[in-house]
């Protein structure tokens, strides 16, 4: 095995050229981390990204990244039902009682900051990240001063730990596989303070997904008229949901689709990567939406 290079992005993630690895090299099978120099590399991330056959060091992105693509600028009007303000002051409590003086919070998979724009006044040192520019880009306007970064949740190291993380409105299932979801719980973890808090709103579970069923949410905003309709769809233990909008502004009528794909995690699998990623965990059935909200502390 040759160092070749390091760098990192601002995810922390290794970027670029690092490894010579051998295509059966021993290091790569398994679990854990193993050494580079003075890098310790997890093999899921090497799973999750590099070619064997080559020496990139890079978790594959989930698919995530282009999911909001044309419904970036219509997030807020689409989610405009959501009480971000009670849910922040539910979120405030939990964390208050069990860490009173917390004063430091990171949102993973933040959106368009809505649950930080609340919660920044109580927490002065907030800071997110999300794998979607344009998301991000409504964020950054609504919080010039708060860091945002463009990050990966199944794998990033911002170099810095919170009092809490949070990660809600069910992003956790954006990850995927359950290897994605354990290295994104883990990834959490890490920037966990001692005694620190990580709450997760998970995505439902498979018995209460249910294929055929049909949705539709409409907007009526005098400036522009959204309808957006679903028919839910399954594939393994992956909810599909294939998004048609209809976007009607005084520029005419708008028709695309947005292809979603969530994985349908059950409890043993959320539970398994709180406890892998060594967090005490407990369930709060009802939650902020009534999805349920996962609680869990640093040992
Ligand atoms: C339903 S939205 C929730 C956004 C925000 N937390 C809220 O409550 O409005 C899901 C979010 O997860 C983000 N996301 C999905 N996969 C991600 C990943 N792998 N890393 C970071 N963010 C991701 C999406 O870009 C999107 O902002």
């Amino acid at each position: 095995m040759v160092v070749v290079a390091a760098g990192r992005d601002e995810c922390g993630l290794i970027a670029g050229p690092l490894l010579e690895l051998e295509a059966e090299d021993p290091a790569v099978e398994g679990e854990g981390t193993f050494e580079v120099g003075d890098l310790q590399v997890d093999v899921a991330d090497v799973d999750a990204g590099i070619d064997r056959h080559s020496r990139i060091v890079r978790p594959g992105r989930c698919e995530a990244a282009r999911m909001f693509d044309r419904s970036a600028e219509l997030y807020d009007l689409v989610y405009g039902f959501k009480d971000y303000a009670g849910e922040a002051d539910r979120l405030d409590e939990l964390i208050r009682e069990r860490l009173p003086h917390a004063r430091s919070l990171l949102d993973v998979a933040c959106g368009t900051g809505k649950h930080l724009a609340e919660l920044a006044d109580r927490y002065p040192d907030v800071a997110g990240l999300d794998l979607d520019e344009g998301l991000l880009a409504i964020a950054r306007e609504r919080l010039p001063h708060v860091p945002l970064h463009h990050c990966d949740m199944t794998a990033f190291d911002l170099g810095r730990r919170f009092d809490a993380v949070t990660c809600l409105f069910s992003a956790i299932g954006y990850t995927g596989t359950e290897a994605r979801l354990r290295t994104s719980i883990a990834a959490m973890a890490r920037h966990l303070e001692p005694g620190g808090v990580l709450l997760v709103e998970p995505w439902l579970d498979p018995q209460t997904w249910k294929p055929g069923h049909l949705h539709l949410l409409t907007v009526d905003d005098p400036e522009v008229k959204i309808a957006r309709a679903t028919v839910a769809a399954l594939e393994g233990t992956t909810s599909i949901l294939d998004f048609h909008y209809l976007v009607v502004t005084a520029a005419g009528v708008e028709h695309f689709t947005e292809h979603h794909e969530a994985a349908l995690f059950t409890r043993e699998q959320y539970v398994g990567a709180f406890e892998a990623a060594r967090l005490v965990v407990e369930h709060d059935e009802e939650g902020l939406i009534g999805r349920g909200l996962y609680v869990a502390a640093a040992r």
